[in-house]
């Protein structure tokens, strides 16, 4: 058994460090060994201009970010998976970082770049990733990713058996898919999603949807946050679970494929 979960808060937009030290307030000392933290959480969603972006992103794994969060993974013996828009040269990235006792492990870039993101964020280029670490398999996708069942496919495919899912949800569907999603791959999801408004723009207000989720295998929500209040919530799973796709003596669902009749473009 290990202890997973999410830290759903109300990120105050551009002030990093305020975010950041509410983040290790609330995490330090706590016997989770895997806590999902949402999309963007030191920073804030809605950026206005690519110079926002320049000001706030920061390289990976050596901005000051992700050397917080290394500090914090080792201090608390967790791991942590983090959203944070990320520098590469003149390239800015939505990615999430993953963190271990150990320190970096790697990060990942968003596929699928959501409504205004797509005018100053590159689409991800990494690929799908999972991390084989002490606690289990671990892959991300970052928010809109989900709503593509490619992505949970190709992470269960992958040998995911946590899928860990920093978020800023806005459109209502995601925590009521989510148990499917996991159902049809039969694998973890943590959805760590954030609440509060942002209205930093004309015509273009976004309120995020809370619920953030513990989703299992077997399609149930262990776990899942309010839609309004801030939350650090922790739940008890086995990972090995994940690994079991047979539904019966006769059904597997990996084995059963049939790859040679599906449509991919
Ligand atoms: C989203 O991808 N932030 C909705």
């Amino acid at each position: 058994m290990i202890k997973v979960g999410f830290y759903q808060f109300n990120p105050f937009f551009g002030d990093k460090s305020l975010n950041l030290k509410k983040v290790i307030d609330t995490l330090r000392g706590s016997v989770a060994n895997l806590i999902v933290l949402p999309e963007f959480f030191n920073t804030g969603y809605q950026f206005i201009s690519i110079d926002e972006i320049a000001n706030l992103s920061e390289s990976i794994p050596d901005g000051e970010t992700t050397n917080a969060l290394i500090n914090l993974s080792k201090q608390n013996s967790c791991y942590v998976v983090a959203g944070i828009a990320e520098r590469d040269g003149n390239n800015f990235y939505n990615s999430a970082v993953l963190t271990g006792p150990k320190g970096y492990i790697g990060h990942y870039r968003k596929t699928h770049l959501f409504f205004e993101e797509k005018l100053y964020f590159s689409p991800g280029d990494t690929g799908f990733r999972v991390w084989d670490t002490e606690i289990g398999r671990i892959g991300i996708m970052i928010c809109f990713d989900w709503f593509f069942p490619e992505s949970i496919r190709t992470l269960a495919l992958m040998g995911s058996d946590i899928v860990a899912h920093p978020s800023n949800l806005v459109l209502p569907y995601c925590p009521h898919a989510m148990p499917i999603r996991c159902l049809e791959n039969k694998v973890f999801a943590i959805t760590a999603n954030r609440i509060g408004i942002e209205s930093r723009k004309d015509n273009t207000s976004f309120k995020f949807i809370g619920m953030s989720q513990v989703t299992s295998p077997k399609g149930e929500i262990l776990v899942r946050a309010s839609e309004d209040k801030e939350e650090f919530l922790l739940v008890d799973i086995e990972p090995e679970l994940s690994r079991n796709k047979a539904l019966n003596n006769y059904n597997d669902l990996f084995k059963d494929r049939r790859p040679d009749l599906y449509k991919l473009d």
